[in-house]
């Protein structure tokens, strides 16, 4: 106890994509017990540790906070509650409070409840939309982009998480107690769940579509490129960042990277598993522009330096390892 409190793991966010994998990885681990805050119910299935309580509501409602200040001392926090990019354009003022106000709300607490000998972890999923790269040529040219280059975010989502990382490093200099850490994402895929809101939502889009044997219309360009990366690599980098004695961490923000794909180079992979693919290239002009902005490949070289994030699937056994079978147990059984 501190305080009268208990001390836990923080999750904001927790029924989303990201969350409901963290939660579980999470709950293999020893450690305090586990509190999450989302907008959605959570459905916890079998946990090994303690999921001590679900808060639905909204992470601008101060009451909520009050209500879970009351019980609990938060020491490490995932804060994954966001509006991801394409929603976050077409609701310009909602996306502010909850990506740019959420979040420093978020942080003032956590500097709030910090102290030098009690320090709260504050573990933040910023993304490759931190970047903006003015052309096509300067996209080509930028590959892999490391942290310091190119921070220039073309859309209100990426400047947002520019802002919410350099506000944390900021708050952590103060030297109240605050550790903050960041992980700059790229577009994630997961065999189990599908995104809603995002850009990179084409690639899981399609070979989910794939595997339920539906054609598929593909809002960006044939040679739209990202970098990719399979949701158990991301999130164990994740908690590598999360696990590590801050004595080893150089930066704030670090890029975790995976491999980097083309839409036409993702459509004739999953072609080759599932013949039947029928995709056809419907452009959404906004969404293939963000994508241009973003960088075709990460540097993650940080990353693996000073945690070890070392992603298990390169383009292949993405595909042949995790997707490919993952996807044909949840649509075939
Ligand atoms: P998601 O949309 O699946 O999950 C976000 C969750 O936040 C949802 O469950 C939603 O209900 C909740 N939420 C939104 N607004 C809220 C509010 N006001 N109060 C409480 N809860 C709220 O997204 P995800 O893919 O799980 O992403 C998690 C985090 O990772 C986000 O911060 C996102 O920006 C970041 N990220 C994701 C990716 C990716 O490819 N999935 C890439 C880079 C960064
Ligand atoms: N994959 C995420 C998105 O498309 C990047 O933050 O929004």
């Amino acid at each position: 106890m501190s305080g009268g409190r208990v001390p836990v793991t923080l999750i904001t966010g927790a029924s989303g994509e990201i969350g409901q994998a963290l939660l579980r990885r999470l709950a293999q681990r020893p450690g305090d017990p586990i509190v999450t805050v989302d907008l959605r119910p959570l459905s916890t299935g079998a946990l090994k540790r303690p999921h001590r309580e679900h808060f639905q509501g909204d992470i601008l409602d101060a009451a909520l906070w009050e209500r879970l200040l009351r019980q609990y001392r938060p020491a490490l926090i995932f804060h994954l509650a966001a509006i991801l990019s394409t929603h976050a354009e077409s609701v310009p003022v909602l996306a502010h409070r909850v990506n740019a106000d959420g979040a420093a709300r978020l942080l003032a607490m956590a500097a709030d409840l910090a102290t030098p000998d009690e320090p709260v972890r504050f573990v933040f999923p910023s993304s490759i939309a931190v970047y903006g790269l003015p052309s096509q040529e300067a996209k080509e040219a930028a590959a892999p982009v490391s942290e310091d280059e190119h921070l220039d975010p073309a859309t209100l989502y990426g400047a947002q998480k520019l802002y919410v990382e350099r506000l944390g490093a900021t708050v952590e200099r103060l030297g109240g107690g605050l550790d903050f850490r960041a992980v700059r994402l790229p577009g994630l895929i997961s065999s189990d769940t599908l995104p809603q809101g995002g850009t990179s939502d084409w690639a899981p889009e399609l070979i989910h579509a794939a595997a339920r044997g539906e054609p598929y219309s593909c809002f960006v360009n044939p040679g739209a490129r990202l970098p990719f990366c399979a949701m158990p690599d991301a999130v164990g980098g994740v908690l590598s960042l999360a696990f590590r004695e801050k004595a080893s961490l150089t930066r704030t923000a670090y890029n975790l990277g995976g491999p980097s794909l083309s839409a036409a180079e993702i459509i004739a992979r999953v072609a080759r598993d599932f013949p039947d693919l029928e995709v056809r290239f419907q452009l959404d002009r906004g969404r293939d522009r963000i994508v241009a902005s973003w960088p075709a490949a990460v540097d993650h070289t940080a990353a693996r330096r000073d945690f070890g994030f070392a992603p298990e699937h390169d383009e292949e056994t993405l595909f042949s390892r995790y997707l490919i079978p993952g996807i044909r147990r949840r649509y075939q059984g």
